[in-house]
């Protein structure tokens, strides 16, 4: 039906179209264009008024959707974008909200009315030029510098400020949270940003007793919730990386010191060996920089730790983030001059156990808290095929966030990583048969998902079940 009409339309305009052509030949090139794009803004007002305001508003004051037929399209130009829009009204779009809402009455996707294809752009371009909404300001929300770190910040947001609850997203590949409301399983291709945080900013100016939430979040937080909403299901967006930006070409190691010595020498001691003035009074102590060997951890982990602080990373929160404190600039000068300056502990240290005890000692002494029995008893579930130990590798040397295993535990697994020489206690030597044969799968599968708190093994939550357990088969592949 809606088709029809709009081709009716259509029809009528391109017969007055050809008026015009009749009577002044001369004035047509520059007239024309001017003259059809009037008539297809009043053509396309039309088509709004005849075939869409039926069901939805495209002007006045946020109402409760209890009083509407549809979601509102007021200030539609600064909400949707263009490209979702445009299939939207082809009906090529999954609809947005879950069954049982309010407006359920057009459940399968395609019920939507739909329109030809020259319409749904007509529409578009309308929406963007008459239907803007003056809240919303351009360029609040700059999605070219937001990071995968800070998304999954957004992502713990949504979880503890209960949109999850009201709201669905996909986690760990699985549709989670309560089918209620708009769906944001593709979000980020629906949704400009800049509305997404204004409407946060306070929700019932756009839908009062709607059954909608106001929640406490900081400024920040709005910004890492709404940019993780603006990205889902968004597959080609490039997270900004921001340690290959222009304060990291421009760091300074003398003023990295100057950086170190007025904040982290506190903890990190003058000389980074740990016993700063507030180590004695922390657990886990601060880490000894003069142990490490910066220059081969990864960016993207130091860049993190220190401008996000420990808890970003799985560690302790004693670390604290410093990316307001210090800026860009700041985290930029303090990272080279850590890498300058701290170049790892000697072999001969190493040997001795500088720290925690010799490296490669065996057997090992171990204090770390035991799992609970229904993890104690667990055996690995995957066979230990040669595929699995070796994707198990992977995992260890490579692509285990928030880091890699070896750079800790050491490329040989003996624990002489980068970090690994610099750690109360020292990490576990997996070489040793000895001390392997005492700890169980199970053991080693709740330690790597939840970390050995209090010490340098920090957490691994986003590793899937059958990717620890591919990991714990290669470990044992390294005990002699
Ligand atoms: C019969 C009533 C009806 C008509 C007519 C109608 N719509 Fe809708 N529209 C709805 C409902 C109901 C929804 C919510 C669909 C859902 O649950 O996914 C919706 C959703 C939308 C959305 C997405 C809204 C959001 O908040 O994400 C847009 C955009 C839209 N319609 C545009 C239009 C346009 C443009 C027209 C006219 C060409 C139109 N609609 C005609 C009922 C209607
Ligand atoms: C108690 C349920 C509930 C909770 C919790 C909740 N919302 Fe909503 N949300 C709603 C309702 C209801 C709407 C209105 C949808 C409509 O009818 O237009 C909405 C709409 C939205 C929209 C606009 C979606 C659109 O396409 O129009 C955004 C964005 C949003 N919520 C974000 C959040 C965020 C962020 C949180 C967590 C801080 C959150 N919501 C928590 C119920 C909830
Ligand atoms: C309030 C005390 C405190 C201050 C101040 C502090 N740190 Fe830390 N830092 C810690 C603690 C405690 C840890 C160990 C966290 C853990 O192991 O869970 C740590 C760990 C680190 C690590 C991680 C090493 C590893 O094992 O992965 C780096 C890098 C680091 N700090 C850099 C800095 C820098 C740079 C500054 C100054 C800008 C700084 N810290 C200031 C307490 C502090
Ligand atoms: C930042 C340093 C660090 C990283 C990265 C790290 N570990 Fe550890 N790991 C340690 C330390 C330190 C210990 C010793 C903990 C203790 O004594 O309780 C340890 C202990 C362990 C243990 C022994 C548990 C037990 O009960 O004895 C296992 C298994 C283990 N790590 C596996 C891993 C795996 C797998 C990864 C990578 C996915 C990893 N670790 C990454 C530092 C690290």
């Amino acid at each position: 039906m809606m088709s029809m009409i709009s081709h009716r339309f259509r029809l009528a305009a391109r017969m007055a179209g050809l008026a015009i052509v009749g009577s002044t030949t001369l004035t047509l090139l520059w007239f024309l264009p001017v003259k059809s794009l009037a008539s297809d803004e009043q053509q396309t007002r039309a088509l709004l008024e005849k075939s869409c305001a039926g069901c939805h508003r495209l002007e006045g004051a946020a109402d409760s959707r209890f009083k509407l037929n549809a979601p509102d399209l007021i200030g539609a130009g600064s909400k949707f974008k263009r490209d979702w829009l445009i299939r939207w009204l082809l009906g090529k779009e999954e609809p947005v909200y879950v069954k049982n809402y309010r407006w359920d009455q057009l459940q399968q996707p395609g019920r939507h009315p739909v329109t030809s294809q020259g319409d749904a752009e007509q529409v578009a371009d309308y929406f963007e030029k008459h239907l803007k909404d003056p809240r919303v300001k351009d360029g609040t929300i700059d999605l070219s510098t937001f990071s995968a770190t800070e998304a999954k910040f957004g992502e713990q947001l949504f979880k503890e400020h209960s949109c999850i609850g009201c709201h669905q997203i996909m986690m760990d590949g699985r549709v989670t949270g309560g089918p209620q409301s708009a769906s944001f399983l593709s979000s980020g291709r629906r949704l400009k940003a800049d509305w997404i945080y204004r409407f946060n900013s306070n929700p019932p100016d756009f839908v009062p007793h709607s059954g909608e939430f106001v929640a406490d979040v900081s400024e920040l937080g709005l910004r890492y919730i709404t940019g993780f909403i603006a990205t889902r299901g968004w597959d080609e967006f490039k997270f900004y990386e921001p340690w290959t930006a222009d304060p990291f070409r421009k760091a300074d190691a003398t003023r990295g010191a100057q950086v170190y010595k007025e904040y982290c020498v506190q903890c990190h001691g003058a000389t980074g060996q740990g016993d700063g003035a507030a180590a004695s009074g922390l657990e886990p102590k601060p880490a000894m920089h003069s142990k490490i060997a910066f220059n081969k951890l990864p960016d993207e982990y130091l860049y993190n730790v220190i401008n996000y602080g420990g808890k970003a990373v799985g560690k302790s929160s004693l670390m604290p983030y410093w990316s307001l404190t210090l800026g860009q600039q700041g985290v930029a000068d303090v990272m080279v001059y850590l890498r300058e300056t701290f170049k790892g502990a000697t072999v001969a240290e190493a040997a001795a156990g500088v720290t925690g005890g010799p490296l490669g000692v065996c057997p090992q002494p171990r204090t770390t808290k035991k799992a609970p029995a229904d993890y104690l008893s667990r055996t690995n579930p995957l066979p230990a095929t040669p595929a699995h130990v070796q994707a198990g590798k992977k995992i260890f040397v490579e692509t285990a966030k928030p880091l890699a295993c070896m750079n800790c535990h050491g490329q040989q697994g003996d624990g002489a990583g980068p970090i690994g020489t610099a750690l109360v206690p020292p990490p576990r030597n997996f070489t040793c048969g000895a001390t392997m044969k005492t700890i169980s799968d199970g053991q080693m599968f709740w330690v790597i998902k939840d970390g050995s708190p209090g010490t340098g093994m920090m957490a691994f939550p986003g590793l899937s079940d059958d990717e620890v357990w591919q990991v714990v088969h290669y470990l044992r592949t390294l005990a002699r």
